[in-house]
């Protein structure tokens, strides 16, 4: 197939239209021009076959029996020939126009998504089931593409074939020409009243079908879970009550069509069979002659095939609008501004960084965060302690407008954070996710995927240093290209928190965020961190989250949060002064500490008095 011409910067959201055939037409923006190329070369591969008739028609009439005309007979089988060859030519390069429309009207469809997929704001993604959106990027855009390369240009066919050879049988003789329609308006009506059915059948089916692929992706997802909790079979009855579900749908669809089809066949057979007698009785009576009626056989067969098949092409055409209308409820989504901001940071964020009585919540729940009042200076470390839902991860996911606050307000070097673009303030601001997340890339692209830029094998190794993972790294069979997940090695969570430190060291931001970031990682490795991040920390503001009391007794600032307020700040020797949450989890600790210690002493003197017996 030719080659796809470019991709032209392209907007799809301006091609959304209430009407689905309106929104079809408008997404054939650019393609316009390659379609009607293929329609044109319909009409000419259809002209040629209904000259192959009119052909016919004269020789019977006109060289049979004509004994002086049949030495032509040699040059009439060429004009039989090459009529077949310019059909076979037009019907060729008509389907290489389709193709290529519907293949680029696809292939841009497909960017567009995944590009705007990626844009949409974090709330979207909250609600918004990945398997879903993973069915409307492939088996929705397909039935789009399909509705392009067949229905769509199948159309233009139809009605081509059908206005030539109406005009030609209108030629040879017009009652006989109106005689052949009179079914037809039933089998489009009988064809509409089908398709206003079909598409609300299709609908059922393919949600049903994105219920499938979602609860498919989650069991890949979340295989480990299934298996240790042992519930294999109760996930398989799921399974196959859903793909039962989806097979009685289809088996509707189905069912529709295969009524559908017989009542325009026969409707269709009907019309055709009254056009042969009608015609026939023509001929016998002397109204047309014999060569008129043989065109008209040929002829009548092209008129009413293509009806038969419009009705199939209304009926199919469902799905196509059905997918568009799942793909663009998609595209309507309203996506994350990235250039928005009317205040253009010019350099680097110093890290001032204050809450003013700040509120939050998602999306109208209960507030997760109230009254949040705190102020930190450049290079400050603030650590947030707190119960599991306290609010923490909520707390640090507004610096960089994950999401949006809902009342109060945050400033940065004094100016309020909504007036900095997304763009820039991620650009500046470091974040090691709770549950980090690596591709199924080598362990050098994943530790340099921050930056946007190659890194020196001396930057990665210095990142992957800090976050005390270098070492292990080189125990890896190919190093730093080891290639992480599925194909390659299977990492720990300890060693996965530690690749994410260092790919969010290495993008060098301003802030840092340390959310819970030590979590998986054993006391003695995280004071090792602790340690290089304190070198590496110096004149960046950083917020750490950490449930052990020695990850956050240095910070210059630790915000105890309970149920999403603030209810003690200070450092930790004036923490230590107030009665609070605080002390407790620290008495608490170092009580745990204290005896886990007293217990490993005491079993190591009985156990050496055990081995001296
Ligand atoms: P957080 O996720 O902020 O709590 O959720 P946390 O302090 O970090 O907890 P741990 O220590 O990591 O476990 C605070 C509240 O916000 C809700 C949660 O249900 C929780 O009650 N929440 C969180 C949402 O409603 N939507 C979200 O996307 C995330
Ligand atoms: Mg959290």
């Amino acid at each position: 197939m030719a080659s796809i011409a470019p991709l032209q910067p392209y907007d799809l959201q301006q091609h959304i239209a209430d009407n689905r055939l309106l929104g079809l037409w408008g997404l054939m923006s650019g393609y316009r021009m390659t379609y009607l190329g293929a329609t044109i070369s319909q009409a000419l591969a259809a002209l040629a076959k209904t000259s192959t008739y009119l052909l016919l028609r004269y020789i019977i009439d006109n060289v049979i029996g004509f004994p002086e005309a049949a030495r032509l007979l040699p040059l009439f089988a060429l004009g039989f020939i090459s009529l077949a060859v310019v059909e076979g030519f037009f019907t060729f390069t008509s389907g290489r126009l389709a193709a290529r429309t519907a293949e680029g009207i696809a292939i841009r469809l497909r960017d567009f998504l995944f590009d705007h997929i990626q844009r949409l704001p974090f709330t979207y993604h909250d609600k918004t089931r990945t398997g879903e959106l993973i069915q409307r990027s492939t088996s929705d855009v397909d039935a789009m593409r399909r509705f392009f390369s067949e229905q769509a240009i199948g159309v233009g066919r139809i009605l081509l074939l059908f206005a030539i050879n109406f005009i030609a049988i209108l030629n040879l003789n017009w009652q006989l020409a109106l005689y052949s329609v009179v079914a037809i308006p039933l089998v489009v009506y009988t064809s509409y009243l089908f398709f206003k059915r079909i598409i609300v059948a299709y609908e059922k089916y393919q949600e049903q079908e994105a219920v499938l692929s979602t609860n498919l992706q989650e069991n890949l997802t979340g295989v480990r879970v299934v298996k240790a909790f042992a519930r294999q079979s109760f996930e398989s009855e799921k399974f196959d009550r859903q793909n039962w579900e989806k097979f009685l749908r289809g088996k509707q669809l189905l069912v529709m069509h295969s009524f559908f089809w017989p009542v325009t066949d026969i409707l269709c057979g009907f019309q055709m069979l009254a056009g042969f007698l009608i015609g026939a009785l023509m001929a016998i009576n002397g109204t047309i002659t014999v060569g008129t009626y043989l065109a008209y056989v040929g002829l009548i067969v092209w008129l009413i095939w293509p009806m038969r098949n419009l009705g199939r092409f209304i009926v199919q055409t469902s799905t196509g609008l059905v997918s568009y209308q799942r793909v663009m409820a998609v595209i309507k989504e309203e996506r994350e501004p990235l250039s928005e901001a009317d205040f253009q940071a010019t350099k680097s964020i110093r890290g001032e960084i204050e809450f003013n009585n700040l509120s939050f919540d998602y999306e109208a729940k209960s507030k997760v965060l109230s009254d949040i009042s705190f102020k930190c200076k450049p290079g400050q470390v603030v650590a947030l302690l707190g119960s599991t839902g306290s609010g923490k991860t909520s707390l640090v996911n507004l610096l960089p407008r994950f999401y949006e606050y809902t009342s109060g307000n945050i400033t940065i070097d004094g100016v309020e954070l909504n007036k900095y673009s997304r763009k820039f303030l991620r650009s500046q601001i470091g974040i090691v996710e709770q549950e980090p997340f690596l591709f199924s890339r080598t362990i050098r692209e994943n530790i340099t995927y921050g930056i946007g830029r190659e890194a020196t094998q001396h930057e990665i190794e210095q990142a992957a240093q800090a976050a005390a993972i270098h070492d292990v790294i080189l125990t890896f069979p190919n190093g730093y290209d080891t290639l992480v997940g599925e194909k390659g090695v299977t990492l720990s969570g300890g060693q996965k928190q530690r690749v994410s430190i260092a790919r969010t060291l290495l993008k060098d931001p301003r802030i840092l965020i340390l959310d819970d970031a030590t979590s998986s990682v054993d006391m003695e490795t995280e004071a090792e961190i602790r340690r290089a991040l304190e070198r590496l920390m110096k004149g960046r503001t950083s917020f750490i989250i950490a449930h052990r009391i020695q990850s956050v007794m240095n910070a210059d600032l630790i915000l105890v949060l309970d149920q999403g307020r603030i209810v003690q700040q200070g450092t930790h020797n004036e923490l230590l002064q107030e009665e609070g949450i605080y002390r407790e989890v620290f008495e608490l600790q170092t009580r745990i500490e204290v005896e886990l210690q007293q217990e490993i002493e005491s079993s190591h003197i009985s156990g050496f008095k055990g081995s001296n017996q």
